[in-house]
């Protein structure tokens, strides 16, 4: 099992809807994909129908190693995609991770319960510095982290991303090697900014440092993303032909790309997945 956390130190730069998209195309691509919502505020917990709501969720998980699947998984109305509800209303977990000896390392430890089950989890966290983001990023094989253009302009963004990778990093001496964390510029707009440029201005940012990449992959600013949410729909089912009249790509192709510089082990999947919906297009 592939474990992914979406991460940020900043709010609203599009966490959730990598999150629901990557983790859809995933499933529709024919991967077994579970979905952590670890945020308090359940945005992704209600992002998509469910099929069946499990009575316990990220609270029992966390608070009561609660390790029965049946008790702990929903199942999204996508097949494929099933979902560990947020349910720490009162935003106690942290607190309690905070006091707890093995606080961080408690999601880790955990992993066994899901790893035989699912080829793939993402974890989705709330937008700021905590012991429950920096418990997702110890359980990670890679961080995604969405940028957006405008925040790539404050300078507290790289001093808050480097503060988090410097914070965890003594957990080397346990044998527990850091993610590498990956940069993903989100909402691009088509017309004003040029990608290039915002890419190469964020691996100037970062050049010297050790176990932060810049991702290929961008995701443009197109509605297709809120109009996906609002269907309770993964994107690529919403827009998978390009608009005419529009140089951005469709959602889907997007969706692929992103997940084949992520996930490239599951690249025939991948492919099979857009040979399939070519041939419902022309039929
Ligand atoms: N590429 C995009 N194009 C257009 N709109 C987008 C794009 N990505 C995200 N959005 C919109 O931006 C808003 C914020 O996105 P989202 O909720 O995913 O951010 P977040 O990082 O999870 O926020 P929070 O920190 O509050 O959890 C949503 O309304 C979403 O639909
Ligand atoms: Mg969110």
């Amino acid at each position: 099992m592939q474990v992914v956390s979406i991460i940020s130190t900043k709010g609203g730069v599009g966490k959730t809807t990598t999150a629901a998209n990557l983790g859809g195309f995933a499933a529709d691509a024919g991967l077994r994909v579970l979905l952590l919502d670890l945020d308090v505020q359940p945005t992704l917990s209600s992002y998509f129908e469910l099929r069946e709501r499990a009575p316990a969720g990220i609270y029992e998980l966390l608070a009561f190693n609660e390790q029965s699947l049946d008790r702990l998984v929903s199942h999204t109305a996508i097949p494929g995609l099933d979902l560990v509800l947020s349910n720490d209303d009162k935003g106690q977990l942290n607190t309690l991770l905070l006091h707890a000896p093995d606080g961080r390392l408690r999601l880790r430890n955990l992993l066994p319960t899901f790893s035989a089950h699912y080829d793939l989890m993402l974890i989705d966290t709330q937008g700021a510095r905590s012991v429950l983001l920096e418990m997702a990023v110890l359980a990670s094989d890679s961080a995604l982290s969405p940028v957006t253009p405008e925040i790539l302009a404050a300078r507290e963004f790289r001093r808050g991303t480097l503060q988090l990778m410097r914070d965890i990093a003594p957990y080397r001496r346990l044998g527990i090697e850091p993610p590498e964390l990956r940069l993903l510029i989100n909402r691009v707009h088509p017309v004003s900014s040029n990608a290039r440029l915002i890419q190469q201005a964020l691996r100037d940012l970062f050049h010297a440092e050790p176990g932060i990449a810049v991702l290929d992959t961008n995701i443009p600013a197109i509605e297709a993303y809120p109009r996906a949410s609002t269907m309770a729909l993964p994107v690529h089912r919403v827009e998978y032909r390009r608009p005419t009249g529009r140089t951005t790509p469709a959602a889907f192709d997007t969706m692929r790309a992103l997940a084949r510089e992520l996930l490239p082990e599951w690249e025939s999947a991948f492919t099979r997945l857009e040979a399939g919906v070519h041939r419902r297009v022309r039929t």
